[in-house]
């Protein structure tokens, strides 16, 4: 089992969970049958195929194949680690996590420590150290006061090669352990020396708040680099993390949209100003990654890049990796500021209200767009025109299908004038469904596992059952037994705690598969009970037939284990019809 929770823990968490409450939150769902429904959170789609059971507390999509409990939700839609997505349950079903002993190995925990410890250790800096008033001065030039320098949890790394190391190392954090969070490194000769030194220190936050990396800025303009990043740890990526978003989604109020802009001196200077609702990337250009993380916040963000050449080409790649994700209710605007300006600079002359009366005027994607054809391509002649046209078919057809795609298919028409332009359809919907449910090959031990994981109660029938044991050499039979022993011992037990328990194994990719099945019509017109009752004992005379020495016994059980007598042909059945009667089976 994954992590260091006690599966009792688990068990209640998720029995405490309702999946359907979590998802609605995050993806409105709406009721379809005894189910809820939705468009996939995972690809993109127009007709939903994202389907959440209350009963199984389980989700899956017939488009994507994405499934999972409640905690396997969290960890893809927010990202997080098994550990934080647990801790967020708990914390929404009141319940108190456990302390656990011992480490995991794999644990991220001595990382997380060592960048909590470096955080304290630079803000206290800011606060104590003798050259403080160095840093000091330099914030205060640039306008910023102590206040939004502890908002933003601003510090200082002081000059000399191992004031952090020597500090760290002094409450019991190991070497390792710092270069590991990126904060350290050796030297040629085996000293640790510090990676951030005279610089002021901008934490980068997790969605907890939690310090995951660093930025640092020399206090003098000669001393390169300007800026100085951690380096990629198991939790830090840069080209996922965005500046400021942690603060930015802490202040109260609703957050009305975001502002992309591109350095930490940015942000923290526009919040200086009362604009809140900001955020950096980090010295990248804008990925999917960042747009689908600040879409899982906000539906509208404007991009704001500086009017230099190189700011023109961020607001292009910005909009590149945002089309695709530009499903209908999102939307996303471009301000190009004047040159020689970047927010920061902006904002001290002018204040909060004219820039924010700058964003009422930013560009709305479908303008930018083509105004940047327009320069490739003159729409006053006919070549030019199809030259428009080839330029945007290809930029529109990776849109997701949805209204915005359809009225920007209407204006390119009317940009190159022309009747015929046609957009391919979008490739996700052309590609062939998957049937997740053909991945395994039927078999009556499956199936019963299949039946038994829609209907939980039919593992009353299995009590006792001489046919399935936990000790069993098979597999298969091995895990139906422990699943209709973990539901006779716990009534209730919900399948999504009973998958839990099976998390990262084999068993569980397996059990994952099965949880899927469903029976065609209405569960009334099905007969659970029957079908499951005939697989035990069709397993019985299995292992009847296992323990005598038999010379067909090969036979025999060679047309047995192939499947269920129904899908043997003719002249099988009728072979096993007489070897099961010559031997009573
Ligand atoms: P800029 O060079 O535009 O700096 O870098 P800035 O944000 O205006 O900073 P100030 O105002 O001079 O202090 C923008 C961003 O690019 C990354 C940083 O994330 C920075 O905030 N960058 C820049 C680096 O990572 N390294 C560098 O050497 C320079
Ligand atoms: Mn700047």
């Amino acid at each position: 089992m994954a992590g260091r929770i006690p599966q009792e823990f688990l068990d209640q968490l998720l029995a405490r969970t309702d999946l359907v409450e979590v998802i609605n939150i995050r993806v409105p769902l709406r009721r379809a049958g005894r189910d809820f429904i939705a468009c996939c959170p995972f690809h993109t789609e127009k007709t939903p195929s994202f389907s959440v059971s209350p009963q199984k507390q389980f989700y899956y999509c017939f488009g994507c194949g994405a499934h999972g409990t409640a905690i396997s939700f969290l960890m893809s839609y927010e990202r997080l680690e098994f550990l934080d997505a647990v801790e967020d349950l708990a914390r929404l079903a009141g319940l108190e996590l456990p302390k656990t002993s011992g480490q995991n190995p794999l644990s991220t925990q001595p990382l997380r420590d060592s960048l909590t410890q470096a955080d304290r250790f630079f803000r206290q800096q800011l606060r104590e150290h003798p050259d403080r008033q160095r840093a000091v001065d330099y914030l205060r030039r640039r306008g910023l006061t102590g206040q939004i320098a502890a908002t933003f949890g601003i510090g200082y790394a002081p000059s000399g090669w191992d004031n952090l190391s020597r500090a760290l190392r002094g409450v019991g954090i190991e070497a390792q352990h710092l270069m590991d969070a990126g904060l350290v490194h050796r030297d040629e000769q085996g000293r640790l020396r510090d990676r951030f030194r005279d610089r002021i220190i901008f934490p980068i936050r997790d969605r907890r708040g939690r310090a995951i990396a660093f930025g640092g800025r020399a206090l003098s303009d000669e001393v390169t680099p300007k800026y100085l990043n951690s380096p990629e740890t198991p939790l830090f990526h840069k080209g996922s993390e965005l500046y400021g978003l942690y603060e930015a989604r802490i202040r109260p109020g609703v957050l009305p949209q975001l502002l992309v802009v591109e350095g930490y001196l940015d942000v923290v200077a526009l919040a200086q100003h009362g604009i809140t609702y900001a955020v950096a990337t980090l010295g990248t250009a804008t990925t999917a990654e960042h747009v689908e993380r600040l879409f899982r916040t906000v539906n509208t963000l404007i991009f704001c890049f500086d009017g230099d050449r190189a700011g023109r080409a961020a607001a292009w790649r910005a909009l590149l990796a945002t089309l695709p994700l530009l499903r209908d209710g999102r939307q996303v605007g471009f301000l190009h500021l004047p040159e020689g300006d970047d927010p920061d600079t902006l904002i001290r002359r002018e204040g909060q209200a004219a820039f924010e009366q700058r964003l009422t005027q930013a560009m709305p994607l479908a303008d930018y767009l083509f105004a940047e054809l327009r320069l490739q391509a003159n729409p006053d002649t006919l070549t030019g025109r199809a030259q428009l046209a080839d330029l945007a078919a290809p930029l529109l057809e990776k849109l997701p299908e949805g209204h915005l795609r359809d009225l920007m298919a209407e204006r390119l028409r009317q940009e190159a004038q022309l009747i015929n332009t046609r957009l391919r359809p979008h490739p996700v919907r052309t590609a062939q469904p998957v049937d997740h449910h053909l991945r395994l090959t039927r078999t009556p031990l499956r199936k019963a596992i299949a039946l038994l994981l829609h209907r939980p109660d039919l593992a009353r029938l299995a009590l006792a059952d001489d046919a399935i044991r936990i000790d069993d050499a098979e597999p298969g039979l091995k895990l139906l037994a422990e699943l209709t022993r973990a539901l006779n011992a716990n009534p209730g037990l919900s399948i999504a705690a009973l998958l839990e328990r099976y998390r990262s194994t084999r068993e569980g990719s397996i059990l994952e598969q099965l949880a899927q099945w469903r029976p065609e019509g209405p569960d009334e017109d099905y007969q659970f009970e029957a079908e499951f009752a005939d697989i035990l004992s069709y397993l019985r005379r299995r292992d009847n037939l296992r323990r005598r020495d038999d010379p067909d016994k090969r036979l025999l059980e060679t047309l047995l284990r192939r499947s269920t007598p129904r899908t043997l042909s003719a002249e099988e059945r009728e072979t096993l019809r007489n070897l099961g009667k010559s031997k009573k089976v």
